[in-house]
């Protein structure tokens, strides 16, 4: 079943390009890689598919229904959620009610003062959730204690609380060290499959690109340059040119 068929996606800012002629059809229960250098369009891909960002020109639809133009909160709302390469989470707040929250506005337009946040209901999913995203020894640290990784499966899990269709990750890695990088990832995709939720995530790290998913986006000045199984995408040509030989490479784990 075709879950997101995005056609013809252009954007530019002033002169620059940062997208042309995108187009992609993903399938319910693929995992997708999204790779490129820095400046590639690969965030400007996410933002016009989320919401966050007009497109210049083409289509974007999400379960058959056309998207462009619809609010962050509205694309959310149907079941396509995201994370952003810093993680929003309330700093102040304990892991718990960061969850509790997060599940709180995705429900209401907006917490209210006037409705109770707190739910038999509401607050069982969080503990389950907790536990699938192994945070759950950290139910009442609040969240300005926690590690970078922990941080990043915290905000993770607030954006899945409502087991979205799709999901689009922008570095879910970018920030974490590399001791913690290979188990975060671990983690996110048991729970991803677990729920049955496609995934994208943009991702710099080839040995987590080839380990966690079947098929790869390359990106390189606003262009998709290839869409083809891992494998394949590694050795060619233009991914070699553009993608790996610019700044990344395959197996090396530094590059956090
Ligand atoms: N809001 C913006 N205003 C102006 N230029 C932007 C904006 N967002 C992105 N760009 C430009 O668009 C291009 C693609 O950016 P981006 O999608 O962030 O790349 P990536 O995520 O692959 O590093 C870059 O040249 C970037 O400078
Ligand atoms: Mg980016």
């Amino acid at each position: 079943m075709t879950i997101l068929q995005v056609k013809g996606l252009e954007k530019s800012f002033g002169g620059v390009i940062a997208a042309q002629n995108v187009g992609v059809t993903v399938s319910a229960g693929e995992a997708i890689g999204i790779i490129g250098a820095n400046g590639a369009g690969k965030t400007t891909f996410v933002n016009m598919v989320t919401g966050h960002l007009p497109p210049t020109a083409g289509t974007i639809e999400f379960l058959g229904a056309n998207i462009v133009g619809l609010p962050p909160r509205k694309i959310t709302e149907l079941g396509l959620c995201r994370s952003f390469q810093v993680p929003q989470v309330f700093l102040s707040e304990s892991v718990f009610d960061n969850v509790l929250m997060a599940y709180g506005i995705s429900e209401e337009s907006g917490l209210s003062m006037l409705r109770p946040l707190r739910n038999a209901g509401r607050e069982a999913r969080v503990r389950e959730h907790l536990v699938r995203y192994q945070i759950d020894q950290h139910t009442n640290t609040p969240a300005s204690a926690l590690s970078q990784g922990i941080r990043k499966l915290l905000d993770i899990a607030m954006a899945t609380v409502r087991s979205p269709q799709l999901l689009m990750l922008d570095e879910p890695t970018s920030g974490i060290s590399a001791e913690e990088k290979f188990d975060l990832m671990e983690i996110i995709m048991a729970a991803l499959r677990e729920e049955q939720t496609t995934v994208m995530f943009i991702e710099h790290d080839m040995e987590i690109v080839q380990r966690h998913v079947e098929r790869v986006l390359a990106f390189s000045q606003g262009e998709i340059i290839c869409d083809a199984p891992t494998a394949e995408a590694m050795v060619d040509a233009k991914v070699v040119e553009f993608v790996l030989g610019q700044e990344y490479h395959v197996g090396h784990r530094d590059d956090a």
